[in-house]
C-alpha cells in the first residue's frame, strides 16, 4: 500500500471542547481539516505506534466517511491493529469497554454526543487514552498545539475497507478486526447485573419504556431489555439509528425527549422510563409520574447500589461535578463514603476511577456511570435502576419518597442561555465575578450567603490544577446559585445556571421544582442579571 505524505495548512480551530473537537459537519468535510487533527493525534500519542487502536462512533452523518480515513492514517502512522465497530457503529461507553479489554493503546469516538446530526449538523471527534478514559487536558492541548504547526499528514492512498463484514482483514502490515457493537458490552452488563431477577421482574408484568432517540443506544437496548431481558418489543422506542438522528436533537431531558415525558405523566406509563442521548452516555431517569433529577438518580443510586451483583463489595467513595447537586454529599455523609467534587466534564473522573478511590459518580447534565468504564453509561444507569426496582420491588416514586424522608430533598433546576454572543456572556460572567468580594454575608430573603467564588480544583492523585470552573455562590447547605460557560456548544456561547434548594422538613418535600424554585430564580435575576445584561427575557431550555 503506497504511503503519501501530503503537504497541509493548520486550522488555527481544532482546540478540543468539554468532551473533544466538535464542529459542524462542513467544518470536518473541508479537505484536510479531520486529516490535521488526527495527524495531531498520532504525532502527540507516539504510543499508538505498534500498538491497537479502537474505533467506532454514533453513527451519525459522515460517520464512515471519517472512519474510513482514520483508518486509511493509523496504517501509514504505524498503528499495529484497528479494532471498529461493525459498520462503524460503537457507544461511547462500549467504546471505552473495547479499549480496556483489548489492551489497546487508545481509541477513537467519532461522536458529536447530542447534538443534532445530518448534513447541516454537528460532527465531533474524542481522543481516549488506554484505559479507556478522555484525554486529559494536557493531552488535548498538546494536540491543539500541535495542530497549530501540522505541515503536513501521513496517509495509505485508495483505502477502502468494508466495515459491514465482521471478522479479520489486512491492510498493508496493519490487522482490522471488526467487530460485532453490542457483544462485549453486553457480556460486561451481565456481570454488573441481576438479569435473571431483572426478567422475572418483567414477566411479573411490570414494564419499561426506553427512548433510543434514533440514536446509537438502539441496537444495544434491543439485545439488552428485549432478547435477553424479556422485555416487550414495545419498550424500546426510536430503536432503528438514523444518520440525521431522525431529525431530532437526541438529548435526553424534559425538552427534547419529551414524548417519553408524555408518556410517564399519562395513564398508561409503564414503571421506569430512560432515554439515552446520540452517543449512549447520557441517560434520563423517570418512573410513572415522577422526573427523577440527575443529581437525585445519582444519590438514590449510590444508597442502593451494594445491593446489585457487580457492587455487593460496597461503594469505595463517589464523586459529582460541582454544579450537580449535593444529593449524592448526603448519602455519603450518612454512609461513611468518601465524596468528591469535580469540574464539569467526565474526564475529570478518571483519575478518581483509577485509583479506585471511586466506584459511583455522576453530573447533572444526564450523565452517570461507575468504575466498569471511564466513560458515563447511559444503558448501564437504565439497568440500574431496573435491577434495584426488581431487588426492593419498590416504585420509583416509593423509593424517592423514601430517600428524601432519610436524606431530605435537593429541588434542582438548570437555565440554559444558548447562543449568546460571547462578548455578552463573558459580560455576565465578568460582572459577577467583579461583585463576589462583596456578597459573603449578605441575606437575600431567607438565605445567606456562605461562599461566593470561583471553583478550582486540584486532582488528587495527579495534582494537577484547573482553574475558573464555574462561579458559585452558596448560601450554607439550604441553596446554591451557579454560573458558568458551556464547554460544549458549536454556536456563540451557552451560559449555564443551575439552582439548588435543600429542604428536609417533611412539609417542604412535596413541592413542584418550578415552585420550590422561583425565589431562588428571583435572587439570581437581582444578582446575575443575566436577563439586563443579555436582553433575554428567559432561558432557552430549562431542565
Ligand atoms: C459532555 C461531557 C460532560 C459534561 C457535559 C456538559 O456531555 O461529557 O462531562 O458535563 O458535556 O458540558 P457543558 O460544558 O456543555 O456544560
Ligand atoms: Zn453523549
Amino acid at each position: 500500500m503506497p504511503v503519501r505524505e501530503i503537504a497541509t495548512k493548520p486550522f488555527s480551530d481544532q482546540k478540543s471542547g468539554t468532551a473533544g473537537l466538535r464542529k459542524k459537519v462542513a467544518v470536518f468535510q473541508q479537505p484536510h481539516y479531520l486529516e490535521n487533527f488526527l495527524q495531531s493525534i498520532f504525532d502527540v500519542e507516539t504510543s499508538l505506534r505498534g500498538k491497537t487502536l479502537v474505533m467506532g462512533g454514533d453513527g451519525r452523518y459522515h460517520n464512515r466517511t471519517a472512519i474510513q480515513t482514520a483508518i486509511a492514517m493509523a496504517a501509514a502512522n504505524g498503528v499495529a491493529k484497528v479494532i471498529v465497530g461493525q459498520g462503524g457503529i460503537l457507544s461511547t461507553p462500549a467504546s471505552s469497554h473495547m479499549i480496556r479489554i483489548s489492551g489497546a493503546a487508545g481509541g477513537l469516538v467519532f461522536t458529536a454526543s447530542h447534538n443534532p446530526a445530518g448534513e447541516d449538523g454537528d460532527f465531533g471527534l474524542k481522543f481516549n487514552i488506554a484505559g479507556g478514559g478522555q484525554a486529559s487536558e494536557t493531552l488535548t492541548n498538546r494536540i491543539y498545539e500541535a495542530s497549530k504547526s501540522i505541515s503536513r499528514y501521513r496517509i495509505e492512498e485508495n483505502v477502502w475497507v468494508d466495515l459491514d463484514r465482521r471478522g479479520s482483514q489486512k491492510l498493508g502490515d496493519m490487522d482490522i478486526e471488526v467487530v460485532d457493537c453490542v457483544d462485549d458490552y453486553a457480556a460486561l452488563m451481565q456481570t454488573l447485573f441481576d438479569f435473571d431477577r431483572i426478567r422475572d421482574w418483567f414477566k411479573k408484568g411490570h414494564s419499561l419504556a426506553f427512548d433510543a432517540m434514533h440514536a446509537v443506544t438502539g441496537p444495544y437496548a434491543q439485545r439488552i431489555f428485549v432478547d435477553l431481558l424479556g422485555a416487550p418489543q414495545k419498550s424500546v422506542m426510536n430503536a432503528s439509528p438514523l444518520e440525521d438522528f431522525g431529525g431530532g436533537h437526541p438529548d435526553p431531558n424534559l425538552i427534547y425527549a419529551k414524548p417519553l415525558v408524555d408518556l410517564m405523566y399519562s395513564d398508561h406509563a409503564p414503571d421506569l422510563g430512560g432515554a439515552s442521548d446520540g452517543d449512549g452516555d447520557r441517560n434520563m431517569i423517570l418512573g410513572r409520574g415522577i422526573f427523577i433529577s440527575p443529581g437525585d438518580s445519582l444519590a438514590m443510586l449510590a444508597a442502593h447500589l451494594d445491593k446489585l451483583p457487580g457492587y455487593k463489595k460496597g461503594l469505595a467513595g463517589v464523586a459529582r461535578s460541582m454544579p450537580t447537586c449535593r444529593a449524592l454529599d448526603m448519602v455519603a455523609k450518612g454512609r461513611g463514603l468518601a465524596c468528591y467534587e469535580t469540574p464539569t466534564g467526565w474526564k475529570f473522573f478518571a483519575n478518581l476511577l483509577d485509583s479506585g478511590r471511586i466506584t459511583l459518580c455522576g453530573e447533572e447534565s444526564f450523565g452517570t456511570s461507575s468504575n466498569h468504564v471511564r466513560e458515563k453509561d447511559g444503558v448501564w444507569a437504565v439497568l440500574a435502576w431496573l435491577n434495584v426496582l426488581a431487588e426492593t420491588g419498590l416504585s420509583m416514586q416509593q423509593i424517592a419518597d423514601a430517600h428524601w424522608k432519610q436524606y431530605g430533598r435537593h429541588y434542582y433546576a438548570r437555565h440554559d442561555y444558548d447562543e449568546l454572543p460571547t462578548a455578552v456572556a463573558n459580560q455576565v460572567m465578568e460582572t459577577l465575578i467583579a461583585s463576589l468580594p462583596r456578597l459573603a454575608g449578605q441575606k437575600f430573603g431567607e438565605w445567606t450567603v456562605s461562599q461566593a467564588d470561583e471553583f478550582g480544583y486540584e486532582d488528587p492523585v495527579d495534582g494537577s490544577v484547573a482553574k475558573s470552573q464555574g462561579i458559585r455562590i452558596v448560601f450554607g447547605e439550604a441553596a446554591r446559585l451557579i454560573l458558568r460557560l458551556s464547554g460544549t456548544g458549536t454556536k456563540g456561547a451557552t451560559l449555564r445556571l443551575y439552582l439548588e434548594r435543600y429542604e428536609t422538613a417533611a412539609e417542604k418535600l412535596g413541592y413542584k421544582t418550578g415552585e420550590a424554585l422561583a425565589p431562588l430564580a428571583a435572587i439570581a435575576d437581582q444578582l446575575i442579571r443575566i436577563g439586563e445584561i443579555t436582553g433575554r427575557k428567559a432561558p432557552d431550555v430549562v431542565t
